[in-house]
């Protein structure tokens, strides 16, 4: 993981440490742990400091709500003005739940189902973006079953090297599962053109995430563009987005994050000359540093010459530093100035479920909060109610006030889908 004695400095985008002890303290009390807690500010700030470097290039957002699908921060990027990047029918449905329009949208994912792309084509979303020809037939069936013509791009895998954190999060290089390989992306763009209920408006590709390099970008998006002048010479007239993915990095420890003024100076010297409309799908860069999980230390023990804090807040909450090894700074919200190295750990019965390890920090104490940060962003959203846990509640400040934004999940939530008698039927 990396970590060094010295605690890391938080750097100013952290924004989500903006808010107080009291503020943290209060939530606390009245909603209890663990909880995730948004900075509303933070999110504007991330947003705005996106759209200002973009100015001179035509452009649209669409935020890529996996990275937190939470009603409250959609309705803040919906006001804001940007639009969504979606990855499922289930996201379509909160999209749609939180104002957004069809022509808000764009569908990505490797796996669309029938009925998703039913659901988007009826909702009228801007493009889907198509991974490979099975897809496009079957888009192409179901456009002409509603009597409409489905707006595509091509998801193109670009097949650029990328240095991402982890592997797990790289999908724009050769072999992946992702995109249409670029070698094909010349007979699919054909095929597309070709069917009756089919419309090509974009090219697409999405490289990885906590991508801080701009280079990848740089040569991603010339190679779109190469693709975009032969298939203009096969006929493909109706081309009007680039859609460049997400993948803009944060800062978690001290790694670079994505420095957005010469990330869209480099983007604008690729597309200057031509006449497409760049679209963003950024996820992390717009919420994961104004977020935070807050938990209680449960108890302290010794073990095997390790000292352990145990938090109420486990794996299942968050499950990017079991999972991905990720780290995540973690601040005592009363710090008392004694330090020691511990490992984080959380109540599920897995050796994996920790938060940090080896990690010199605050002494926390037991009934003392703690802070987990850069967890706007993977947090909540891929939380799960494993051990039985009911998940988490959300709340969100702005400014002087906050609220819930949701709530903590109940026993019964746990179950409410199961039978308790079951209707058997004959084999
Ligand atoms: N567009 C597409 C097509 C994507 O697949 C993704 C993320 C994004 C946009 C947004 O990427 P972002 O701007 O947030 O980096 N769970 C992992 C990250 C997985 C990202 C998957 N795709 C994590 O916690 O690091």
């Amino acid at each position: 993981m990396g970590e060094g004695l010295l605690a890391p400095t938080i750097s100013s985008s952290d924004s989500a440490a903006g808010i107080s002890a009291v503020t943290l303290e209060t939530i606390a009390a009245e909603v209890g742990t663990p909880t995730y807690v948004y900075n509303a500010a933070a999110v504007r700030g991330q947003y705005g400091s996106l759209i200002s470097s973009l100015q001179a290039v035509p452009h649209r957002i669409h935020y890529s709500m996996k990275a937190n699908s939470s009603h409250a921060i959609l309705s803040l990027l919906r006001e804001l003005g940007a639009g969504v990047d979606i990855v499922s029918g289930g996201e379509l449905f909160r999209a749609l739940r939180a104002g957004f329009r069809g022509r808000d949208i764009v569908f990505s994912g490797v796996g669309k189902t029938r009925t998703e792309l039913r659901e988007a084509l009826t909702a009228g979303i801007l493009m889907v973006n198509v991974e490979g020809e099975g897809e496009l037939y079957l888009l192409n069936e179901i456009a002409g079953e509603l009597g409409l013509v489905a707006p595509i791009a091509l998801r193109v895998n670009p097949e650029v090297t990328v240095d991402t954190p982890h592997p797990y999060t790289r999908t724009g290089e050769r072999g992946l599962k992702f995109g249409i390989a670029y070698d094909e992306a010349i007979p699919v763009g054909r095929l597309a053109l070709s069917l009756p209920n089919i419309r090509l408006r974009g090219l697409d590709m999405h490289i990885g995430s906590q991508v801080s390099s701009l280079e990848p970008y740089r040569a991603g998006t010339e190679r779109l563009l190469q693709l975009y002048e032969k298939l203009r010479l096969e006929g493909a007239n109706d081309i009007a987005y680039l859609d460049i993915g997400g993948g803009l990095a944060v800062t978690y420890d001290d790694e670079k994050a994505t420095d957005v003024e010469a990330f869209a100076a480099a983007i604008h010297g690729v597309i200057q000359n031509v006449p497409l409309t760049l679209i963003l799908e950024p996820g992390r860069f717009l919420v994961g540093n104004a977020g935070l999980l807050l938990t209680r230390v449960l108890y302290r023990k010794r073990s095997g010459g390790r000292e352990y804090i145990i938090t109420d807040a486990g794996m299942n909450d968050l499950l990017r530093p079991s999972h991905y090894n990720a780290y995540h700074h973690i601040e005592s919200v009363r710090p008392t100035g004694v330090r020691g190295v511990f490992d984080v750990v959380g109540p599920v019965c897995e050796s994996g479920d920790f938060f940090a390890l080896g990690r010199s920090m605050d002494a926390a104490e037991p009934d003392d909060l703690l802070t987990i940060r850069s967890a706007g962003a993977y947090g909540f959203c891929m939380s799960s109610t494993y051990n039985s846990r009911p998940r988490a509640a959300e709340v969100i400040v702005d400014g002087d006030r906050w609220a819930v934004a949701t709530e903590r999940e109940e026993y019964a939530d746990l179950t409410g889908h199961e039978l308790t008698e079951l209707a058997w039927r004959d084999v």
